[in-house]
């Protein structure tokens, strides 16, 4: 199999075309079972939200099972998203995970939060309007209330980035932002928090200096050892607790039918 990119967006098409026959039936009927798939915003690379049974859903739920098991040695409700350079798949995952996380059998209460107040994509990922995020939050522009959006997925609520402002580091760095954690950990089961990368900028360092843990993107076959390296070495002077890895861009080397097992 080539690039996982290819087969994310591969699978959601698949799965498109299949939901679309159904709900043109139905429609015929003059009974509408199945809502229109074609009609949504929702990006297709977001294959867990489409298609739970997948087998690219199978590598996130592998993902949920293993931040699960932490819970078991230490709580690790909050967690920042990061990776050492740019574009090496922390919105993609991070979108992946929480519908992941919330699609468990106890449905837990999920909430994604975008604090990449440079380049947030979450809302266009999810093809949402939010006009309050994050940003507003932290500069006592807009509340908590107009800021979170439900998700018609059970229990995944998301906070967008909200305007670019002058000052995201600034802005993360604050009473505001510590006192804005405490509240959601009170309100949610999980918070995932998707960050800008380490390297060229220090915001995921901050924020994940306040959580329990932070998972590092990786983008194999791009991303060189001693770049994650040093992005680490970051993270701890910061004292952010690596809690694990997450490889994107995996080429398979192992035949397919392995992966398979219905
Ligand atoms: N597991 C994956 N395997 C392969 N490609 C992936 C995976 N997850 C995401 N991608 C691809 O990587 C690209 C960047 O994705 P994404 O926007 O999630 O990255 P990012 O790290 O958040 O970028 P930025 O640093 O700009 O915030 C997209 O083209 C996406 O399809
Ligand atoms: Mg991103």
């Amino acid at each position: 199999m080539g690039k996982i990119t290819d087969a994310l967006k591969k699978a959601a098409q698949e799965r498109i075309g299949r939901l679309e026959k159904v709900s043109h039936i139905d429609e015929h009927k003059g009974k509408i079972i199945v809502r229109k798939i074609k009609d949504s915003k929702v990006d297709p690379r977001l294959v867990p939200y489409f298609d739970t049974k997948s087998l690219i859903s199978e590598q996130y739920k592998i993902l949920r099972t293993n931040i699960v098991a932490l819970q078991k040695k230490n709580p690790m409700r909050t967690i920042v998203m990061t990776s050492s350079i740019h574009s090496e798949g922390k919105t993609i995952t991070s979108l992946n995970l929480a519908i992941t996380l919330a699609q468990a059998t106890q449905k837990p209460k999920v909430l994604l939060v975008d604090a990449d107040m440079r380049r947030g994509r979450i809302r266009k990922y999810l093809g949402a309007d939010s006009h309050v995020g994050l940003s507003e939050i932290l500069a006592g522009n807009g509340t908590l209330d107009d800021a979170i959006f439900q998700l018609d997925v059970d229990n995944l609520s998301f906070i967008s980035s909200g305007q670019v402002p002058a000052n995201p580091s600034e802005l993360l760095d604050s009473e505001a932002m510590k006192n804005l954690l405490r509240d959601l950990k009170g309100k949610f089961d999980y918070v995932l928090i998707d960050t800008p990368p380490i390297i060229p900028v220090t915001d995921a360092g901050i924020v994940g200096s306040m959580v329990d843990g932070v998972l590092m993107i990786i983008e194999a076959g791009r991303t060189q050892r001693g770049v994650v390296h040093r992005a680490e070495e970051l993270l701890h002077q910061s004292h952010c607790k690596v809690i694990g890895h997450v490889l994107t861009n995996i080429q398979y080397h192992l035949p397919q039918y392995i992966y398979r097992y219905l």
